[in-house]
């Protein structure tokens, strides 16, 4: 392989990576916001049925990142479990992106 061949390999192995790798609002957006809506806020058909609160909510703020993470994780009630399913990294981006819902 020529220099510039192996360049180009480098370059498209790191911008077809890029999607793949920790996105907290596209992963809420793809895998939470169903039950939790968008914002967070659980005003979805199911977030009503389920009764879920309100991730902007100073009840669910005031929890650790690590408590936050661990119930993504292992699930809560009718909240499914994520371990395995989506990478850690991603877990850790959905939290912080939870974060920036926070009421202010
Ligand atoms: C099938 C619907 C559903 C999906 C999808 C879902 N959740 Fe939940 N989630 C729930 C329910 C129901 C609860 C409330 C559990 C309880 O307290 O009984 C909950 C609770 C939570 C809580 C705790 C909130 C609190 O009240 O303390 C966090 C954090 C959370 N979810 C994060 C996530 C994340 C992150 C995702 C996506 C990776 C996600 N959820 C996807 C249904 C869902």
């Amino acid at each position: 392989m020529s220099r510039s061949r192996i360049l180009t390999f480098v370059v498209l192995a790191v911008v077809t990576a890029l999607p793949l790798s920790a996105d907290g609002p596209a992963t809420f957006k793809s895998k939470c916001a169903a039950c939790h809506g968008q914002d967070g806020k659980g005003e979805t058909a199911m977030g009503k049925k389920l009764g879920i609160r309100s991730l902007a909510s100073k009840e669910v703020q005031k929890q650790s990142d690590a408590d936050l993470l661990a119930i993504t994780k292992k699930g809560k009630n009718k909240m499914p479990a994520y371990d395995g399913k989506i990478p850690e990294n991603d877990v850790k981006a959905v939290v912080a992106h939870i974060r920036t819902l926070a009421q202010k």
